[in-house]
């Protein structure tokens, strides 16, 4: 049979995530997502209206098939977690089921197993503030939201990972370079992510035989990279700097994404991937 993907971080067709399921799908593997959950209602409206229909080709003409999108909010492990103020909140309230824990009892339930597990999410509320000026809380959050919840979902994901199947999450590389303007901590949530890629590698590799990869990817015009705000600079910045001066797509990165977890990548663990038309590899611009 073909292989079950489930890809957190999918809210609309321009992030890493939507290029990721559709590069898998076109592979032939089974796409499940998880979607923000104050952003469910318009990703599921959109997709039931056709909105996303073109984005959803296929090389081979056909439409990506997405089989479930369950709510998910990764900051949350498990109920108890929740806020009241959340719990309540309109957004949320029309939704259930959505902590960490439970998506991954309701995927159990649905489907069993799993192989694949992507983590394609962030969010840092401070991101615009430089790090000296980050509040404790806003760092909390950002690493929270872009670190920790990547170890939560592996975590409860692991033991309905079939062996041999394969992780990865997407990284930046302002967790090793100076990138002035991707602040608020979200420079040293990227570090911890890259760390945790390693130790979790070790830990799931020994345990379960689960890969564990990130991928380090260079600019893309993504609703959460555009709520940054620096981006078009970004993008001109590689043009003019990378080794190969061509815009990166979404796909470059999908496809990267399919072959790690694909057995062609199979002694490939623990492992910071660089996507990114050879930007890191730069030392100074020209
Ligand atoms: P995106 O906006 O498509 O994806 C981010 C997703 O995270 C959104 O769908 C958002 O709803 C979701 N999200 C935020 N908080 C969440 C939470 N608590 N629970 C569940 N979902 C949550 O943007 P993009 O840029 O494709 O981001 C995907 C990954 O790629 C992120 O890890 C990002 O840091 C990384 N990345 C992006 C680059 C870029 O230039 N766009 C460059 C390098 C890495």
């Amino acid at each position: 049979r073909g292989k079950r993907a489930f890809i957190a971080g999918v809210a609309d067709d321009n992030g890493y995530g939507w290029a990721i399921a559709k590069s898998l799908a076109a592979a032939g593997a089974e796409i499940l997502v998880g979607t923000w959950v104050p952003a469910l209602n318009i990703f599921e409206s959109s997709l039931r209206r056709g909105k996303f229909d073109e984005s959803r080709i296929l090389p081979d003409g056909s439409l990506m098939e997405i089989t479930k999108v369950y709510p998910l909010d990764a900051v949350y492990d498990s109920p108890e977690d929740v806020p009241e103020d959340v719990k309540t909140n309109k957004r949320y309230a029309g939704s259930s089921n959505w902590t960490v824990q439970e998506v991954v009892e309701s995927v159990k339930k649905d489907f069993g197993t799993i192989d694949i597990l992507v983590h394609s999410l962030a969010n840092g509320p401070e991101v615009s503030k430089l790090l000296s000026e980050t509040s404790r809380k806003g760092y909390l959050a950002a690493i929270s939201a872009s670190s920790y919840s990547y170890i939560s979902l592996l975590k409860h994901f692991l033991p309905i990972m079939n062996p041999g199947g394969s992780s990865i999450s997407l990284t930046y590389i302002a967790s090793e370079r100076i990138i002035p303007g991707y602040g608020g901590g979200m420079s040293s949530a990227k570090a911890a992510l890259e760390s945790d890629t390693r130790v979790l590698a070790f830990e799931a590799g020994r345990k379960n035989r689960i890969r564990v990869n990130t991928i380090s990817a260079g600019p893309l015009r993504s609703r959460a990279a555009k709520a940054i705000g620096f981006i078009d600079m970004m993008i001109d910045y590689s043009l003019v700097n990378a080794p190969l001066q061509k815009e990166l797509t979404a796909e470059e990165v999908g496809n990267a994404a399919t072959f790690l977890s694909s057995p062609l990548a199979s002694a490939i663990t623990g492992a910071v991937i660089y996507v990114d038309n050879g930007l890191n590899a730069m030392g100074v611009g020209v």
